[in-house]
């Protein structure tokens, strides 16, 4: 990979496709040869992956760690990102197979904060599970990141994953194998829970701490289930972006201050925020 840096902690450049592989409807598993960037990136932290070969998407798109890759000596070699096919770049990326080149830049963003304490609950609706597989290794003592030591951070993790249907759901083998227990949801009710992912947090135990991703409407609704509830939680935002390390502010969010409100960088500045922060 070569190393063009924008910034010292950040790695550019193009990297191979180990691997290719479908987990779901529109949804698949890109593995990348990254051992760099694999190295740095902790859970929460994104990279962005630009296509070559054309100006058709001419920008990069953000994609959540999943897990790192690791070889038979347990030495860091890529990561993995999951992602759903929703347009132009997500619609070509599902073209390119083992061998092809993309463009990366990473580690990127805050990643997620310690939990307060020793029970945790991920929720998780669309593709929003994506950051939640290498959080759970971690909570859990199952894999270290970035250098760090591995250890047990929480004594159990739920996580409540809502889809629209069942032939979305994807890589719940994975979450259970890591050591999670799976509530699902769907809107149809072909799996699971027949409604919203967040109807699953209010038949829960009380949690210390819930971190959230997905769509809008969902992280709004569960900002208010842990305003009313009292609850720590933090929420893992997928605002659109442009160059993802500060640069252009396409992904200004509102945040509370003492004054108001003001503009934060969800690239820089998140993409993970204390939902008690956030101005909807
Ligand atoms: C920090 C971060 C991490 C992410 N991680 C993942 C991941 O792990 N897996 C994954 O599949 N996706 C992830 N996303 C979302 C992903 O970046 C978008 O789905 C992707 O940019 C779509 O590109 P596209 O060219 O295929 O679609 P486009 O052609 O750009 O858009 C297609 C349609 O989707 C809408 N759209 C695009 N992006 C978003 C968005 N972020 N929110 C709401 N609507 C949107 C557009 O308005 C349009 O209607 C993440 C986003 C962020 C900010
Ligand atoms: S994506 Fe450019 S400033 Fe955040």
């Amino acid at each position: 990979m070569a190393s063009m840096n924008p910034s010292p902690q950040v790695v550019q450049g193009l990297v191979s496709i180990l691997e290719q592989k479908s987990l779901a409807r529109d949804t698949y598993l890109l593995r990348l040869e990254a051992p760099l960037i694999g190295q740095m990136i902790r859970p929460g932290q994104f990279v962005m992956l630009r296509l070559l070969g054309g100006n058709d998407p001419l920008l990069a798109r953000p994609f959540a760690l999943y897990d790192t890759v690791l070889d038979d000596q347990g030495r860091v070699i890529g990561i993995d990102i999951v992602y759903l096919v929703v347009g132009k770049a997500t619609s070509r990326l599902a073209q390119l197979r083992a061998g092809d080149t993309v463009e990366i830049w990473g580690p990127l963003g805050n990643g997620f904060p310690e939990p307060a304490g020793p029970h945790v609950v991920l929720v998780a609706g669309g593709i929003g599970q994506t950051p939640f597989l290498a959080h759970v290794r971690e909570l859990l003592g199952g894999r270290g990141y970035a250098g760090a030591a591995v250890r047990r951070r929480a004594e159990s993790v739920r996580l409540c994953y809502g889809v629209r249907t069942q032939a979305y759901a994807a890589g719940v083998e994975q979450f259970l194998a890591a050591g999670a227990e799976v509530l699902l949801a769907s809107n149809d009710g072909t799996i699971g829970h027949h409604g919203f992912v967040t109807d699953l947090l209010e038949t829960l135990p009380r949690p210390d701490h819930v971190f959230g991703c997905g769509p809008e409407p969902m992280l709004r609704e569960l900002a208010q289930i842990a305003n009313r509830q009292r609850l720590r939680c933090h929420l893992s935002l997928e605002t659109p972006m442009a160059c993802g390390v500060g640069i252009c502010y396409s992904c200004a969010v509102a945040i509370k201050t003492d004054a108001g409100w003001d503009y934060r960088r969800v690239c820089v500045d998140g993409p993970v925020f204390d939902a008690a922060q956030l101005h909807w």
